[in-house]
């Protein structure tokens, strides 16, 4: 029964899209791979228990590793997910719930697909990807050049200088109108995520010249920054945490009422068909 209600709820939060709440779940990024997986093969049950582990998981941390292993190392799936530093438990939770829900509906039977939403990151892989440093760049975004602006160019590269220059796998810096922000998947070392950094840093830097706001996004880490609010990620929703706890807790119940309507209904379904097949 334990069973049940786990791929029931995971049913539920693949198929039925739980509602952008607020700015922590806009879509950034997202890819499968070209490879598929067997239907109902052991490696889709790996991958499910995967995915109920990852959104588990999400709900006490901000990041977390799994390896399932089946009985066959062919069936053996990797993932991970990351949520921004600044974001709040409830908010964390629901953001990998999304992403899951997303990458069910986009990548069907791949077996492997990453996502980013502006509150987290989710991968999965049928090989090792955890604790490897790749600094492919996955999404780079500029803004049109504003002109050159000496003296906003000299602002954004002081608060750039800051991100590289201060430690931990989530920082940001600011420096009057501008912001930076900048994030590690937590399962690279201190030294692989100053690493990583440097490069969509130093990428930043060259590419986004004159621009009002720049994301640079590596497959293992982000650097972003932006002016005068040009973009939305630097407003932070801290102010509104309660409601958000507020609407997590009503689609819990949500999926909770979902979850005896699917039970009611196969117990109709049971009686109906049950009574006839006699
Ligand atoms: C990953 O899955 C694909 C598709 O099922 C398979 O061809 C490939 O060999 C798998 N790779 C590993 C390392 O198991």
């Amino acid at each position: 029964m334990a069973i049940t209600l786990e791929l029931i709820i995971l049913f539920l939060v693949s198929f039925f899209p739980i509602p952008s709440l607020s700015i922590s779940d806009a879509f950034v990024y997202g890819g499968c791979s070209a490879l598929k997986y067997v239907p109902n093969s052991p490696y889709e049950s790996n991958l499910n228990s995967l995915l109920t582990s990852l959104v588990n998981s999400a709900t006490y941390s901000a990041y977390n590793k799994f390896t399932i292993t089946g009985s066959s190392p062919n069936d053996v799936v990797y993932g991970l997910f990351q949520c921004r530093g600044d974001l709040a438990m409830p908010d964390c939770a629901t953001c990998v719930a999304r992403s899951v829900s997303q990458i069910g509906s986009m990548c069907r039977q791949t077996a492997g697909a990453a996502i980013q939403l502006e509150g987290c990151f989710v991968k999965y892989d049928n090989t090792s990807f955890i604790g490897v440093e790749d600094k492919t760049v996955v999404l780079h975004k500029c803004a049109p050049s504003i002109g050159y602006d000496t003296d906003l160019m000299n602002r954004r590269d002081a608060v750039l200088r800051s991100l590289g220059g201060s430690g931990g796998p989530f920082r940001v810096g600011g420096s009057e109108d501008v912001q930076g922000m900048a994030q590690c998947v937590e399962d690279l070392s201190a030294g692989e995520c100053q690493d990583c950094l440097k490069e969509a840093i130093g990428r930043l830097k060259s590419d986004c010249g004159g621009a009002v706001y720049g994301d640079m996004f590596l497959a293992k880490c982000y650097a972003r920054f932006s002016t005068s609010g040009a973009h939305a990620y630097a407003k932070s929703n801290h102010g509104n945490s309660h409601s958000d706890g507020e609407k997590t807790f009503a689609i819990i119940i949500g999926l909770l009422a979902g979850v005896a309507l699917v039970i009611i209904f196969l117990t109709f379904l049971k009686k109906v068909f049950g009574g006839h097949a006699k």
